[in-house]
């Protein structure tokens, strides 16, 4: 390994939402963001921006769309067309403005559950309506209940499906057959699909990420895909993100909405930090990759020696994974702030992804492994 992981980045008053809203002795294991510096790569590129240092009006450049067309057919083996691309700062921002787009206040949208937070929030924010497809947990494995999933979508009033595609919290990575059900399903009751494939580069081995708009002509035309470069590359500060529709009404609708919000570019370091990612990260990636799946490994290997009861959910991807501790027969909210007040660690409550989280904790892992054992020992110590 040529980048060295277990370095440990002092972070504590660098303005970081992770360690700085957590108290001075915390170790903060919640939010999605790595204790990892970004590749050298994207640091250089925002040394040469930095240097230059005229800061005026940007344009997007050609490099852009071409780093995320190369990288898209690289690792995903899907050919994107420059077109279907819109930058937008954040998949935040991208989901809120399509489901403002797309649905009107009053009006619903599905997503599953346990599902990332700030789904309900953009739904919600949005004056609309969360309508809830619980995820099925069988021995340990989530799977989908279509035949839920059929009748929720069959409610004339639900407008689009958020789809998080692989899964955060739950870690899975969707199937190509799993995808086409979802699809049809909601082509079928002209449901628009927000394929949300930020965690789509961070699969492990046996498991890859099929593209929700790859899967052909009548999905591609009903979905909008959005992903980044800030979780795989640690650079959600930059605050570069982009958008992908393959249909051009759909596209012009998205921008015309971006424009009345004043969203008109990217900052030229966030253009800059995504071409030199997509473009010279993959390495960087690869052992990252290797890092964050020997890190899980590590944390399987602690539970199964001293927190048995606890059962953890296979990570099929991201770095965040998904513990039933439903053993303790505590709300995942007492445990979690019995954590942070007896051992100083911050993991998030299952029920923050909705109410069928109660019995799980999702903790970060994306972190030199010294910090994850101590982590751990946090958690063994709280349980005596
Ligand atoms: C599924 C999912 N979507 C979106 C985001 C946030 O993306 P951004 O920081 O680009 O808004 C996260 C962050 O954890 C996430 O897990």
């Amino acid at each position: 390994m040529t980048h060295n992981f277990d370095e440990i980045i002092p972070r504590r008053n660098t303005d970081s939402v992770k360690w700085d809203l957590a108290g001075p002795d915390v170790l903060p294991m919640w939010v999605a963001d790595m204790d990892f510096r970004s590749p050298p790569c994207v640091v250089k590129a925002l040394e040469k921006r930095a240097q230059q240092g005229v800061f005026g009006y940007p344009l997007t450049p050609a490099a852009f769309y071409e780093a995320i067309q190369g990288w898209w057919q690289r690792h995903h083996g899907f050919s994107l067309e420059k077109d279907w691309i819109v930058p937008v700062p954040s998949i935040l921002t991208a989901l809120s403005t399509v489901i403002q787009t797309f649905a009107k206040p009053g009006e619903k949208v599905l997503l599953q559950s346990p599902g990332y937070n700030h789904f309900f929030m953009a739904i919600e924010d949005s004056g609309c309506e969360v309508v809830a497809n619980d995820l099925m947990h069988d021995n340990g494995r989530y799977s989908i209940d279509f035949d839920d999933l059929e009748q929720k979508a069959s409610d004339p009033d639900v407008k689009v499906f958020l789809l998080c595609s692989p899964h955060n919290p739950v870690g899975r990575v969707w199937t190509r057959e799993e995808l086409l059900r979802m699809g049809e399903i909601c082509n079928r009751h002209n449901v628009l699909v927000i394929a949300d494939e930020i965690h789509s580069d961070l699969v492990f081995e046996d498991f890859y990420h099929v593209p929700f708009a790859s899967l052909g002509p009548d999905f591609q035309s009903k979905s909008i895909t959005c992903s980044s470069t800030s979780k795989t590359f640690n650079m959600a500060g930059l605050q570069v993100a982009y958008l992908i529709s393959v249909n051009p009404d759909l596209k012009k609708q998205i921008e015309h909405t971006l424009h009345a919000q004043g969203q008109l570019f990217l900052s030229p370091f966030a253009t800059d930090a995504l071409i030199a990612a997509y473009n010279e990260g993959e390495a960087w990636m690869q052992e990252l990759k290797t890092y964050l799946f020997e890190n899980y490994l590590f944390l399987r290997e602690f539970v199964a020696q001293h927190l048995p009861f606890f059962k953890v959910t296979p990570l099929e991807a991201t770095y965040l994974v998904w513990i039933d501790v439903s053993a303790l027969k505590k709300s995942s909210k007492d445990i979690s702030n019995a954590l942070l007040k007896e051992q100083q660690l911050w993991i998030n409550p299952g029920t923050m992804y909705g109410a069928n989280g109660e019995g799980f904790m999702r903790i970060n892992i994306a972190c030199p492994r010294v910090l994850l054992a101590d982590g751990l020992e946090r958690l063994k110590k709280y349980l005596g």
